[in-house]
């Protein structure tokens, strides 16, 4: 496949389960390396960036974001230590995550819990969401970000992350086709004949 990612360009990536999807961004943030072809970022194969340039240039959503025993805050302020209130607040709207928050006695200083089991599995994702979108990475592959979501709110979600991207350049990996007019650009996976890798190929993963 052939995949091209440019500042302020909304790419979908589609196709059925299995098709390969989330192994494109295990690609793009080299939790695996291919064994044909290659990724580059500006030019240069990712084989050949430090880590820390590479983490700090692609950031990556995908379902099982980690989240902290902690505050809601203190979950959000991991993606950018320095945040104003303004600029937190911002990236939960863009989360439809504020209007929630606001009805919290303890708004932000609210606890999660373990894992975050005091959210529900949407909160849970919006919040990694929120948490991605402050980071501010100018690459942003979102994993199925509305899984766990109502369709209305997956729609709406998905509209307003478009909108709230700006100028980075956003991989959305997603099964909703009613998004699919929203985007740039939408590139289909269809699964190959190949032979499925051995699962220690992906030994290093994550
Ligand atoms: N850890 C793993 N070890 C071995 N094979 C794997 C591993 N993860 C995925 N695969 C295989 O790689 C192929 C592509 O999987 P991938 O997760 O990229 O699909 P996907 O398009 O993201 O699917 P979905 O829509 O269900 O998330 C599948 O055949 C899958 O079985
Ligand atoms: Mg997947």
């Amino acid at each position: 496949m052939s995949l091209t990612l440019r500042p302020g360009r909304r790419v979908a990536l589609v196709g059925p389960s299995g098709a390969g999807k989330t192994t494109v961004a295990a690609l793009l943030v080299r939790w695996l390396d291919p064994a044909a072809g290659r990724v580059t970022l500006n030019g240069v194969d990712v084989r050949d960036l430090r880590g820390d340039e590479l983490r700090t240039v692609v950031g990556y959503l995908g379902d099982d974001a980690y989240l902290f025993d902690s505050t809601l805050e203190a979950n959000l302020r991991i993606g950018r230590p320095d945040a104003t209130t303004g600029q937190l607040e911002q990236a939960l709207a863009a989360a439809r995550l504020l209007d929630w928050v606001r009805t919290l006695p303890a708004g932000l200083a609210t606890p999660v819990g373990e894992h975050g089991v005091a959210l529900s599995g949407g909160q849970r994702r919006r919040l990694a969401l929120a948490r991605a979108l402050l980071a501010d990475f100018p690459v942003l592959v979102l994993d199925e970000p509305t899984e766990h979501l109502d369709d209305v709110t997956a729609a709406e979600l998905i509209r307003d992350l478009l909108a709230a991207a700006g100028d980075r350049a956003v991989l959305l990996i997603t099964h909703r086709t009613d998004v699919l007019g929203d985007v740039d650009e939408v590139v289909t996976l269809t699964p190959g004949s190949r032979e499925a890798a051995p699962i220690g190929a992906y030994a290093g993963a994550g």
